[in-house]
């Protein structure tokens, strides 16, 4: 049994006495501006009163707003930990997002503005959509997939990407995407957990001009997984991508699609029936495999998307996450093309070819509405005005941030220098558990200040917990909870129900969902969001599992033993560091070769991501008594700070020796 450890030992919030003083003498404030309130989608304080009084009440009304093929019975129905909503209801996500849409004005719309590399562009309709999602629906059914199947996607951030999910979710079969960052063995991992039959992919992706491998991942990754029936592959790249095509398995798109029926009706899916499967790192080494069923995800990325963002029928709206994500696929796919709005989709990354590539997406498509992470904003800080100045960004009338908690300064640089001083920023706080924003700015209510993610949404009862589940009252900190279930709640972990239940609602009570966030919230009861309690990193708004690279490193033959900790990182939030205990026939190389060949293995076995940014050989750990690794203390050496109790130690001097050898690899 998976053991999810959700203390606060070895991972304490990032939150030293210094930065909590720091929010504290925030006295910055944004009200909306007056004519952005005038004419918001929401502009009524009353929403949040209206909700509270009576939630189920609230929820039934927005789920009134898409569209049933049958009524639900019951609105939810509460066995804590477990709930379900809509009961009875009968929908289809893929309905929503595109067959919905074609008897209005905006059947010709444009539902996705796709920007490739290198400088590749392609726009769909909601027509469009709908008839290429049709298409693929019959492919997959002629490969065999029928309702319940699962099917795997690793691909790059290309139309058919958004195509394939659709198609998926039009006849009910459940996706997993994996991130195409990630490697051969993390793929075939996640399918074998899914036990998916069929794998969608390309020959290839392109990065800063380089070619990503993915169909060599699958076909090494797909050689353990015997599930897998067939392999769809995407022609993006061409010869260059030099692949090979497994006969009786692999299949090209294009081939495929020539001739096929363009008619698919959307299948009838129970509210409660699953809707994909998304795999997030949690404390153990294996990753959790996150669950969203279809009713309630659907209302919550709908209602939150038009209220969070503001949207309005003529906006261009821009996220620039990756759909291998969970901010992708509810803010990318699902919530953005349910309200028949027009999402702009980006292959590539923020400097190529130039360091000016956002701001030259969002002049030439006239965005209106973007959407990024604290991450990429502390880059572009560090790359200097010259490169927003070069374009104009006066379309922008509300930015966003996602990820990780958004530092006071890159919040005030991002309003000033991006959004021109008169955007609202909504800072939205949220996990792949939790399906869609809960905590966040409504940005024609809520006054904002720099740093907070400010309230939770209406409907969402968020508190604030001590060690002992007692609520910490305003001006105090503690962890970050849930008391009540809302609609877009994963519903379980794929196959392991008792780790869901033990990771998220054993900390205090059934009822009580832990997010494994620290928090605090000032006297006025606006959160700020502190960082992980967990052994989980944020790195690059990217959640990695300590546990996951420890055991990536232990892997290797020349290792004994790891531990693993973030450290803060001025761009990346945090970075990942390794302390690392070598066999003794381990030292068979000089350290600089040995630590560039123990990184290169953790970006080998999980992906580069996962990468450490520094790794440290020591002759010994700091363990306690009963030999726990502590992790804390590590952590305090990494980021250079006094050290906390070492009382419980089996050897105090361990830790002054590694100190001492740190300081002297860091000078
Ligand atoms: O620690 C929180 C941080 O990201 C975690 C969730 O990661 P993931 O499931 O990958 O989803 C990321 C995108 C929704 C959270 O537990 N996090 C996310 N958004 C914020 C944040 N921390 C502070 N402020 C945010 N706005």
């Amino acid at each position: 049994m998976a053991d999810e450890k959700t203390t606060q030992s070895s991972n304490a919030p990032a939150n030293t006495p210094n930065t909590i003083e720091a929010l504290y003498l925030e006295d910055r404030r944004f009200a909306p501006p007056t004519e952005f309130r005038k004419n918001a989608v929401l502009s009524d304080e009353d929403i949040y009163a209206r909700a509270a009084r009576d939630p189920e009440a609230f929820w039934a009304e927005q789920a009134e707003k898409v569209h049933w093929f049958k009524k639900w019975d019951k609105v939810r129905e509460w066995n804590a930990p477990w709930v379900k909503w809509f009961l009875g209801g009968k929908t289809n996500v893929a309905y929503n997002c595109l067959d919905r849409h074609l008897s209005t004005d905006r059947r010709n719309k444009a539902a996705l503005i796709w920007e490739g590399e290198p400088g590749d562009e392609r726009v769909l309709t909601y027509n469009d959509l709908h008839r290429e999602v049709s298409k693929f629906s019959n492919v997959l059914k002629g490969l065999g997939v029928r309702k319940g199947d699962r099917v795997a996607i690793y691909m790059p951030m290309i139309p058919e990407l958004a195509i394939a999910m659709l198609a998926c979710t039009r006849i009910g079969a459940p996706h997993t995407i994996v991130f195409g960052g990630f490697s051969p063995e993390s793929l075939r991992d996640r399918i074998n957990d899914a036990q998916a039959n069929v794998v969608i992919t390309s020959d290839g992706g392109w990065r800063r001009g380089a070619i990503l491998p993915l169909k060599k991942n699958v076909d090494e990754a797909i050689a353990e997984c015997p599930s897998i029936k067939a392999c769809v592959v995407v022609e993006r790249i061409g010869a260059a991508a030099n692949i090979t095509m497994h006969e009786g398995r692999d299949h090209w798109w294009h081939e495929l699609m020539k001739g096929i029926s363009q008619v698919c009706p959307a299948e009838e899916m129970d509210s409660e029936d699953p809707l994909y499967i998304l795999y997030t790192s949690g404390t153990t080494a294996k990753p959790k495999g996150i669950l969203h069923t279809t009713g309630g995800y659907l209302v919550g990325v709908t209602s939150t998307f038009q209220w969070v963002f503001d949207y309005r029928d003529n906006d261009v709206y821009f996220c620039t996450a990756d759909i291998g994500w969970v901010t992708g696929h509810s803010y990318i796919v699902y919530g953005p093309l349910s309200n028949g709005a027009t999402s702009l989709m980006y292959e590539g990354s923020p400097d190529w070819p130039d360091k000016d590539r956002f701001w030259a997406i969002v002049e030439k498509y006239r965005v209106n509405i973007l959407y990024t992470a604290p991450t990429a904003i502390r880059s572009f800080m560090g790359w200097g005005l010259e490169y927003p100045r070069k374009h104009d960004l006066t379309s922008l009338r509300l930015i966003g941030s996602v990820g990780e908690p958004i530092n006071p300064e890159a919040w005030m640089w991002y309003h000033e220098h991006i959004g021109g001083g008169r955007c609202p920023v909504v800072d939205t706080w949220w996990q792949t558990e939790t399906g869609s924003i809960l905590i966040s700015p409504l940005p024609g209510i809520t006054t904002t200040k720099p740093g907070s993610a400010t309230r939770p949404l209406p409907g969402i009862e968020a508190d604030i917990f001590d060690e002992n589940g007692n609520s910490v009252p305003l001006g105090g900190g503690g962890y970050l909870v849930l008391k009540a279930p809302w609609p877009s709640i994963a519903r379980t972990i794929y196959g392991d129900a008792d780790r869901y239940a033990k990771t998220y609602f054993s900390r205090y009570s059934p009822d009580v969902y832990f997010t494994g966030d620290g928090a605090k919230r000032d006297k006025d009861g606006y959160y700020w969001l502190m960082g992980r309690v967990d052994d989980v990193m944020n790195v690059s708004g990217h959640r990695i599992s300590t546990t996951e690279v420890e055991s990536a490193l232990v892997n290797h033959p020349s290792v004994a033993e790891a531990a693993v900790v973030g450290k803060a990182h001025s761009i990346k939030g945090q970075a990942v560091v390794a302390f690392v205990t070598l066999k003794s026939d381990g030292a068979n190389m000089a350290p600089a070769e040995k630590i560039a060949e123990l990184k290169k293995h953790v970006a080998n076995k999980i992906g580069a991501l996962a990468r450490p940014e520094e790794i440290y050989l020591t002759a010994e750990l700091p363990k306690t008594r009963s030999g726990k690794i502590m992790r804390r203390l590590l952590r305090d050496i990494a980021e250079g700070r006094a050290m906390g109790d070492t009382t419980t130690l089996a050897d105090p001097g361990v830790v002054a020796r590694l100190r001492d050898k740190y300081e002297a690899a860091e000078q």
